[in-house]
């Protein structure tokens, strides 16, 4: 009988995923009490024909003389992390985890909208700090509305294209969008406009970045971009967080250059206790949570498996990245 491929888990995966893996591969997991170091998954992958590596960077140098390693899975859809192009040039393939999230990330973006808009957050901690004494609360509280106003997403992927769905049918808004090639559908079902992103910037009174990260998005919104936003705009982040200078996105919160900012993705997570972000009124956070509802990270980590054992076994998974 022949032997089953050997993968490896870089972190732990439910057991509805497991009971699948063990069906066809035999795997080892890291133990989670240590932090894998580059050496320690060198060796690893040397011995693997696949490995779930969720938020490790890879290299080609990293996986240079696996010459059993077939295949790298994310659990994310996010892969910026690694660079396919050099993966396949070492024979290696990526899978990621794409359509499983579009929905649930979306929800969360409309969140961060709505938390934004309204200062939900900030309201909260207002209350909380015992802060909310008379009847009823000043204009100093008051924020904006969501309805029937402009959102313009940078990025109309899969995940922008739901956005856009909310917006629409929920909230009557209209809508902007900037991508590199036209979606004929999102036009036609939402009336989305295709504009430059100067455009996008000047008009929307809400702009979601959805673009992945990229040489590029890296600071796509830099000072420049945030100058040309409305002084009433919310600026949303569900994307990654060096597609903002976050530099030039502070200074302009703390000169109100615009309404706020609400991001779950930054440039270094987890955010450092000492960052400015946590001081500000006028942003809403959350830790790069996007797709983190347990049945969509179940859902995920489902398919990043589905993945891992098609490659380990020399099939073509379905979701191979590809550059
Ligand atoms: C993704 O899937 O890319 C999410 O951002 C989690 O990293």
């Amino acid at each position: 009988m022949l032997s089953k491929p050997k993968v490896f888990l870089a972190h732990p995966v439910p057991e509805s995923a497991l009971t699948y893996l063990s069906q066809h591969c035999s795997y080892t997991i890291w133990d989670q009490h240590k932090p894998l170091q580059k050496d320690d998954l060198r060796n690893i992958l040397k011995q693997v024909d696949g490995a779930l590596l969720t938020g490790h960077a890879v290299d080609a140098a990293l996986v240079e003389g696996c010459d059993q390693l077939k295949v790298i899975s994310t659990a994310t859809v996010g892969y910026d992390k690694f660079d396919p192009i050099e993966l396949a040039n070492e024979g290696v393939l990526l899978t990621n985890t794409p359509y499983v999230l579009d929905e649930t990330v979306a929800d969360l973006v409309f969140g961060l909208i709505l938390s934004g808009a309204r200062r939900i957050a900030e309201l909260h901690t207002h209350i909380q700090k015992g802060e909310w004494r008379k009847g009823t609360p000043s204009s100093a509280l008051f924020g904006q509305d969501v309805h029937e106003k402009t959102i313009g997403i940078v990025g109309m992927g899969r995940i922008g294209e739901k956005i856009a769905h909310r917006a629409k049918e929920g909230f009557g808004m209209n809508i902007l969008y900037h991508n590199r090639s036209h979606r004929p559908e999102a036009e036609k079902r939402y009336n989305a406009e295709k504009v430059e992103l100067d455009v996008l910037l000047s008009r929307s009174d809400f702009v979601v970045l959805m673009v992945p990260l990229s040489d590029e998005t890296k600071h796509l919104i830099d000072k420049e971009a945030l100058r040309k936003m409305k002084s009433t705009a919310l600026l949303i982040n569900g994307a990654r967080g060096n597609v903002i200078d976050e530099k030039a996105l502070i200074d302009a919160l703390q000169n109100n250059e615009i309404f706020g900012a609400a991001l779950d993705v930054f440039e270094t997570e987890p955010l450092p206790q000492d960052h400015p972000f946590l001081t500000m009124k006028n942003v809403t956070l959350t830790p790069h949570i996007g797709s983190a509802t347990a049945a969509t990270r179940e859902a995920m980590a489902m398919r990043a498996i589905e993945n891992l054992v098609a490659g380990a076994k020399g099939e073509t998974p379905t979701d191979v990245v590809k550059g």
